[in-house]
């Protein structure tokens, strides 16, 4: 008994040992990536010596069925970041893409080709559009290979954006430079904007390189600095009062959160999927990537600006928050108004005060569904390209609640709809979140009620996503797929066993 006894006294020693030892190894393992992926911070440092490129208006011509017709070739590049060349890939030249822009009612076509050495996609992202148009991991263009995608425009004026999306793949592709914004014009809309593009209307495309080995790579999550439009250090001459900065978050994992250098606010006037009810004072804007936000900034007479992201507020445990950029600021863009400014028009006190009837009624909402986001999974299920996870049926106003378990930084996209935020947390949304939204943040274990209508296009075949759009969590699975068919009708793809 007693020999028994010690023998079991010496195991138990051993075990606290081992638990120690591997307690003081990732002890240690925590600190070195403390240090070494300390937070970055460029406030104070950049020069701002480049002028801030403006990407060109993608030409367009009108075919005879009379649709606007625009040509997308995918292709390699480099970018001089500073340090010689670097290779990247881009849409027509060598990083990110032309700016297409089309009017709500317009048929567009656009050509694409892809001369990449690997196949891609392009995604419309926030774009209503039929299941086969989409350019999800379902429409691969091949090396070589050309796809002819066209629909007709139909919702809110708004700055959406194109990037590629094949499955597994999406991360590396976005951060080699794949990506562009397409912006939609509404010729019914009433309201007076700056809208001069390149301006006193600015895409302000915000991207965060991971340079390895004089290339682009996508494999790591954060880089130590930001491009906006591909420029480094870049600054903007300002001519008028007001000027509107189109941002996109272009990033495929960094969090900004935007804000003036001293402290005076941006207003913010649209999100998504259009123009907010009401302009909004704030002194900061969060996005996450794929977010945008439209903002206005006023400006004296000869003063400088710099739009810089202090750390951003990702709703996460410290530690989740020191690992994903919570703690990095950057200098972006330095704006810089002329002697003499021309006036800008007035802003009114409503932009769109309707502008969430698109999402539908929510009192008369037909199916409620959760979504459960942890791990790199959405309600236990990683991605699988042969499956439906959920049957939608078409013209059916649903409500998506969506809370993330997961201790992790994590997003939430759909495609195909613009949806209403209705609560956050049992409250009302937050001003930034009144408008039409296709991507949120989700912080921790805050549930998110989003409304939205299937208008329009049901395929029982082709299926839409929704997913993480942190990109390389969607490379890991974290993305599940849904299709829209007609009342009555079976999906043509395997309907997921839980349903
Ligand atoms: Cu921005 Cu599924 O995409
Ligand atoms: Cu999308
Ligand atoms: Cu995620």
């Amino acid at each position: 008994m007693a020999r028994r006894r010690s023998m079991f006294s010496i195991f138990r020693r051993l075990v606290v040992i081992g638990v120690l030892g591997v307690g003081l190894l990732t002890a240690g393992a925590l600190g070195i990536a403390w240090v070494a992926l300390g937070p970055t911070d460029t406030v104070g440092e950049v020069d701002f010596d480049t002028e801030l490129v403006i990407p060109p208006l993608a030409e367009s011509t009108i075919d005879e069925q009379g649709r606007r017709v625009f040509e997308l070739t995918a292709q390699e590049g480099h970018l001089d970041l500073g340090e010689g060349a670097v290779d990247t890939w881009g849409f027509n030249g060598d990083y990110l893409g032309p700016t297409l822009r089309a009017e709500r009612g317009e048929e567009v076509l656009v050509h694409v080709r892809n001369e990449l050495p690997e196949a891609s996609t392009v995604h419309w992202h926030g774009m209503h559009l039929p299941a086969a148009m989409d350019g999800g991991p379902h429409q691969m263009v091949e090396p070589g290979g050309t796809w002819d995608p066209t629909w007709t425009i139909d919702q809110p004026a708004t700055t959406l954006w194109y990037h590629p999306h094949p499955h597994g793949r999406t991360q590396e592709h976005v951060a080699r430079g794949l990506a562009g914004m397409f912006i939609l014009d509404d010729p019914a809309a009433q309201v007076e904007l700056p809208s001069d593009y390149g301006v006193d209307d600015l895409p302000v495309i915000v991207t965060d390189p991971t340079v390895r080995r004089g290339a682009v790579d996508g494999g790591r999550e954060f880089g130590d600095r930001v491009l906006v439009n591909g420029t480094e250090g870049p600054y903007a001459e300002v001519s008028t009062e007001l000027v509107r900065l189109r941002l996109l978050n272009g990033s495929p994992m960094r969090v900004y959160q935007f804000s003036l250098d001293d402290g005076s606010p941006l207003v913010q006037i649209g999100s998504d999927g259009g123009l907010l009810p009401a302009p909004h004072e704030a002194t900061s804007v969060r996005l996450s990537p794929g977010e945008r936000a439209e903002v206005l900034v006023r400006l004296e007479p000869g003063e400088t600006r710099v739009l810089r992201s202090i750390d951003p507020d990702l709703g996460q445990n410290f530690l989740a928050e020191r690992f994903s950029g919570g703690q990095d600021r950057f200098d972006v863009l330095q704006l810089r108004a002329a002697d003499e400014l021309a006036d800008s028009p007035e802003l009114p006190e409503e932009l769109a005060p309707d502008i969430v009837e698109h999402a539908g009624d929510p009192s008369a909402v037909d199916r409620v569904r959760e979504f459960r986001m942890s791990g790199r999974q959405i309600n236990g299920a990683q991605m699988r390209m042969d499956h439906a996870d959920e049957v939608v049926t078409l013209g059916d106003t649903e409500v998506w609640e969506v809370t993330n378990h997961g201790g992790e930084v994590h997003t939430f996209h759909v495609h195909d709809v613009q949806f209403r935020v209705l609560s956050v947390d049992g409250r009302e949304p937050p001003p930034e979140l009144s408008g039409l939204k296709d991507t949120i943040l989700t912080e921790e274990g805050v549930t998110y009620r989003l409304l939205m209508t299937f208008t329009d296009y049901a395929d029982p075949a082709v299926p839409y996503m929704y997913h993480c759009h942190l990109l390389k969590h969607e490379d890991q699975g974290m993305m599940g797929q849904f299709v829209v068919v007609e009342e009555g009708q079976e999906p043509a793809i395997a309907e997921h066993e839980g349903h």
